[in-house]
């Protein structure tokens, strides 16, 4: 009988970078996937599982408004130590660095099982920044058993801080498997508003939600865009808004009737992707987005003072610029003068992967579970 994986997640970029890992699994003569969900996001989940044929076995559904980290993690560690042991699998996989993954990871821990990481070692040295999850993705390298790092980087940062190199595979990040797998549909996706607001104007693409910018560093963040735009004529910023109150209350008050920014709600994940493929230039503070726009050639200005992500820099198709505003608007401006300058348009390898990591992970699964 094929032996179970229990692949967990609750949010809206694990359940994309998991996704393939799910798919890999379902091919496994040896192994099978189950799927359980957190439910840490409600609608942000909902609008990209679809996309992968996804549906969670066991779903949680702990996500409460406005939650902060400490009590979703609890309701984290409780409810997976309880399917932990009602359903004893072979294995858990959990992804990066959210308050389900250090919670589930926790959880399967204390229970004994085997914990895999997926996304394992990417570190900035700052637990304040990216906050909580530094911490979180630092907890977990202590917990797992086995780490699927994305790149040479991030194994790097494991083996400095004692994790046995035997114990670490490199794998490429599975984001970029799952923009192989989506690509051709995303370039016939709806382009989420009227095409006929784009004649003769360069899109801007945003999306905002650290915690550790919340408040007066966000504020000034949609200063910056709302200064970018009144500069720059031909813009149209599109800013589809993270469902955090925290991150609507700065982004509404500050943008929500200026005529050259449409704010919109989240987006499924094939307009998103084609969104990002069109447009000059993306904002972003997210992480996954870092990881993606290099599939597209598309330029990204990191609005954040540290990113864990030295790759995307070090091949010029990100550039971080901190969250000072007018450093934001003197980047982006100096990027939409010269588009092809650095950081590069130009459509090189992505450097978080080759789209096989998920069977990379599969292998390596079937081989170590093989010996249990
Ligand atoms: C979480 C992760 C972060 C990840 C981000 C991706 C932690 C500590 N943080 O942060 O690493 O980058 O997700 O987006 O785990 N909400 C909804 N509907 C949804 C999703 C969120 O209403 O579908 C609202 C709720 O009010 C919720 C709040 O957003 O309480 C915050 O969600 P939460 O998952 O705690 O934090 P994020 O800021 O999304
Ligand atoms: N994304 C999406 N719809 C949106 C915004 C983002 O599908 O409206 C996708 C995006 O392509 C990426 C992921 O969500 O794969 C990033 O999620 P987020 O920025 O919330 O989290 P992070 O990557 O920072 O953890």
């Amino acid at each position: 009988m094929a032996k179970e994986v229990l692949v967990v997640f609750g949010t809206r970029p694990e359940a994309i970078k998991m996704a393939p890992v799910v798919l890999a699994l379902r091919e496994s003569p040896v192994l099978h996937p189950v799927v359980c969900s957190t439910g840490q996001h409600r609608a942000m989940l909902d609008k990209v599982l679809p996309t992968f044929g996804i549906e969670p076995e066991i779903d949680l559904q702990l996500m409460r408004p406005a939650q902060e980290p400490a009590e979703l993690t609890a309701r984290v560690v409780t409810a997976m130590a309880g399917v932990v042991r009602e359903r004893r699998p072979a294995a858990m996989l959990v992804h990066g660095d959210t308050g389900s993954s250090l919670g589930a990871a926790l959880a399967g821990y204390y229970e004994g099982g085997v914990v895999g990481h997926v996304e394992a070692g990417l570190r900035t040295g700052d637990l304040s920044r990216p906050f909580p999850e530094e911490l979180n993705r630092t907890l977990i390298s202590r917990l797992a058993a086995v780490h699927y790092a994305p790149t040479e980087q991030a194994a790097g940062n494991l083996a400095a801080e004692g994790v046995e190199r035997e114990r670490i595979l490199v794998t490429g990040n599975t984001v970029v498997d799952a923009v192989e797998m989506v690509r051709s549909a995303a370039s016939k996706a709806p382009l989420a508003i009227p095409e006929t607001l784009l004649a003769g104007r360069r899109l801007v693409l945003v999306t905002t939600h650290r915690r550790e910018s919340f408040g007066a560093t966000l504020d000034g963040i949609c200063r910056a865009i709302a200064r970018l735009v009144e500069q720059e004529s031909d813009l149209l910023v599109i800013y589809p808004v993270h469902l955090n109150p925290a991150v609507a209350r700065s982004v509404r008050r500050i943008l929500g009737r200026h005529p050259k920014v449409i704010l919109l709600p989240p987006l499924a994940y094939l307009p998103f992707l084609r969104l990002m493929s069109v447009a000059t230039l993306v904002l972003t503070d997210s992480g996954g987005i870092q990881e993606e726009a290099p599939s597209f050639g598309t330029p990204v200005l990191v609005l954040r003072e540290v990113t864990e992500r030295g790759e995307g820099i070090e091949a010029g198709a990100c550039s971080l610029v901190g969250t000072a505003p007018e450093r934001i608007v003197a980047e982006a401006r100096a990027l939409l003068a010269d588009p092809g300058g650095p950081p590069s348009r130009a459509r090189a390898a992505n450097p978080y992967g080759d789209g096989r990591a998920a069977p990379r992970i599969r292998a390596h699964l079937e081989e170590l579970l093989s010996r249990t």
